[in-house]
């Protein structure tokens, strides 16, 4: 199985990358560092020529690029290059909100597999800009980023969602795209985690108290990749000027 590089130092080793044109869903509470784990990897793909799509759900494009330059890494070169494209989701969504709500609409949000498809539709009509890096235009894009999808998640049934998620990962996968799904916990939870069994893998960024020296840390917790060898016990990271960090512990 192919894999591509996760973008962090260390983590390619213990994980063998993600699967290729599979699915893995990164789920954690406010401030865990998903965005971040996000952006590392996009920018990891962008460097080695993988055409990327960032959907942004809830940040604007020029916070996601101010928050990605403060680790050294320029998106709007991948943008000029023709690598990334990042949809402003959260603009969209409010148009629909406005739109039901003059309407007298009763569902703002649209289904995940429908804004999906109507963006893959979208990127195949418009013409992005190419750079002598990429020789012709891509109408799929090699990674899609969903950065979070908990909104368009709580509207709905439990097994509605679990539909969603199968289909649009079935969809995602057919098209032979590797996606990172991002999801806050509350919503994870909310669905009592049915969201794991749709995808090929998934982890889970975590804050936690260390009894022993009542320290907060982060760590990520591997909870599944398919097909792939994993680490059972937590990876303590940190999130510097470099983006995120595994903290790998002396063997002493
Ligand atoms: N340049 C930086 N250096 C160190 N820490 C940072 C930097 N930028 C952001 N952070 C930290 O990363 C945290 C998590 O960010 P983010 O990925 O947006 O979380 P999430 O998407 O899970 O809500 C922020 O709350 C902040 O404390
Ligand atoms: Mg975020």
């Amino acid at each position: 199985m192919e894999r591509l590089s996760t973008g962090i130092k260390g983590l390619d080793s213990l994980i063998q990358g993600y699967p290729k044109g599979r699915a893995i869903l990164v789920t954690g509470e406010s401030g865990a560092g998903k965005t971040i784990f996000g952006l590392q990897f996009l920018t990891s793909c962008c460097e080695a020529g993988v055409t990327s799509v960032y959907i942004s759900m809830e940040e604007r494009p020029e916070d996601l690029k101010a928050q990605a330059m403060s680790f050294g890494w320029d998106l709007a070169d991948y943008e000029h290059k023709g690598l990334l494209w990042i949809v402003d989701l959260l603009e969209r969504r409010m148009g629909w909100v406005e739109d039901a709500a003059t309407h007298g609409l009763e569902k703002p949000y649209k289904s995940l597999i429908k804004i999906v498809s109507e963006i893959y539709e979208e990127r195949r009509l418009c013409a992005l800009p190419i750079s002598g890096v990429q020789k012709e235009k891509k109408a799929v894009p090699d990674v899609v980023i969903l950065d979070n999808i908990g909104v368009f998640a709580m509207g709905i049934s439990t097994p509605e969602l679990r539909e969603q998620l199968d289909t649009l990962v079935f969809k995602l996968s057919g098209l032979g795209c590797t996606s990172l799904i991002i999801s806050d916990d509350a919503v994870a939870k909310m669905s009592q985690d049915i969201m794991l069994y749709s995808v090929y893998g998934a982890i889970r960024l975590r804050k936690r108290d260390n009894p022993y020296t009542s320290k907060r840390e982060r760590v990520m917790d591997i909870i599944k990749i398919r097909n792939t060898k994993i680490p059972l016990e937590y990876l303590l990271f940190d999130i510097t000027d470099k983006g995120i960090e595994l903290i790998v512990k002396s063997e002493d």
